[in-house]
């Protein structure tokens, strides 16, 4: 049995490890990841069905992030995609939302500015923290599950004014291009600032590249926040940069973070693309492309994205052997059931977990090499 009491022990942790007696602050939303059964396996199913058992429910508007299945076409092996559904199933229960994408900022659940919420899934809570300007620590999967329940989350990080102060200055020596260079810049920089808030200039083409960035922060670092220039709605004096420590990443490392990424020997069984999911918009821009390489071509997306999609460019999808996946994460058990060993994608945040968790041979490539843009 677990209960109210057991939840705020949880979310308590950080002040519990400081001595300190801990504060609480409402929340508004949340989102909790960690949902695919690849990552939770029995015992985190078993510990979500003792919660919805012990009558513990939602109180507050809560999404969930992909899981492991594409739900329609059922292309995990049978045991897998059964118990990927009773995960949905208990989330749904509990009082979740099934949106099953980790873009909920664009989709299901939109923050406003100054929200204090609980989310885990770091791209969201970096995206939500640096462009929207809500206020979220980067929670775990369980803790946002606490949160959910409780209502609350605990006072400090992020959620504190002073907290959401920039301490270094991270200065880009080099064009980012598109979305690997601000991928692999991403990377370097949740590396290299450890806990500290870092100020950046606006450096990126457009969204898709920002989300890429942020996705390869939370990726390689701990950090819940990047303020950037002229976007994060936190206002900093130029006298205030002046002071504070300055860093810079140039070609030289972002090259690195590649090679150390990368480990393919050979041709790529299968493209993947969509880590975070694409957006309607960025799925259509892709569509007007014509493609370089002769491989399949797997595009995660929400569900809504998909079903859109197909229905306006079924033709394009076909002509261009594309393949919408959505309900789950690029770590997809798609992978396993048809035997990719080699797959190459344009997302740092993708290669450095398909490398890890599913174990698969990664390349990265730019848009512009898998696509005529
Ligand atoms: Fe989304 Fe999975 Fe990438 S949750 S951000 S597609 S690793």
């Amino acid at each position: 049995m677990i209960d109210r009491k057991d939840l705020l022990e949880l979310i308590s942790v950080p002040f519990k490890l400081e001595g300190l007696k801990p504060r609480f602050i409402r929340v508004s939303s949340a989102h909790i990841s960690g949902i695919s059964y690849n990552n939770i396996r029995e015992e985190g199913l078993e510990l979500l069905k003792e919660i919805l058992s012990s009558g513990l429910r939602i109180t507050v508007p809560t999404t969930i992030n992909p899981g492991f299945c594409e739900l329609e076409e059922q292309d995990c092996d049978k045991e897998t995609y059964k118990k990927q559904l009773e995960i949905i199933e208990t989330f749904k229960k509990l009082g979740a939302k099934p949106t099953l994408s980790c873009i909920p900022y664009l989709l299901g659940n939109i923050p406003k500015k100054g929200d204090h919420i609980a989310w885990a899934e770091s791209n969201a809570v970096l995206y939500t923290n640096s462009v929207i300007g809500a206020w979220s620590n980067k929670e775990s999967g369980l803790t946002a599950l606490a949160s959910a329940i409780l209502g609350i989350t605990s006072f400090y990080g992020v959620h504190l004014e002073e907290g959401r102060v920039p301490k270094v200055k991270v200065n880009f020596n080099f064009e980012l291009s598109d979305e690997v260079d601000a991928g692999l810049a991403g990377f370097v920089l949740g590396k290299i600032v450890k806990d500290s808030i870092p100020f950046v200039s606006n450096s990126f083409k457009n969204r898709y590249d920002l989300i890429e960035f942020l996705a390869s922060v939370g990726t390689s670092g701990v950090i819940p926040l990047v303020v950037i220039e002229g976007i994060t709605p936190i206002s900093v004096s130029k006298d205030y940069l002046n002071q504070i420590q300055s860093l810079s990443i140039g070609e030289e490392e972002i090259n690195k973070a590649k090679s150390s990424l990368e480990n393919l020997k050979s041709e790529e069984d299968a493209i993947l693309m969509g880590c975070p999911h694409l957006s309607l918009k960025e799925v259509e821009d892709l569509l007007k492309l014509n493609r370089k390489r002769d491989k399949d071509i797997f595009i995660f997306v929400p569900k809504e994205v998909k079903a859109v999609v197909e229905k306006k460019y079924s033709k394009e999808l076909k002509d261009k052997n594309i393949k919408l996946v959505s309900d789950s994460c690029i770590l997809w058990g798609g992978i396993v059931s048809r035997n990719y060993r080699k797959v190459v994608t344009n997302s740092v945040k993708g290669a450095y977990y398909l490398r890890n968790v599913l174990k698969v041979e990664v390349g990265i490539r730019r848009k512009s090499e898998i696509m005529d843009v």
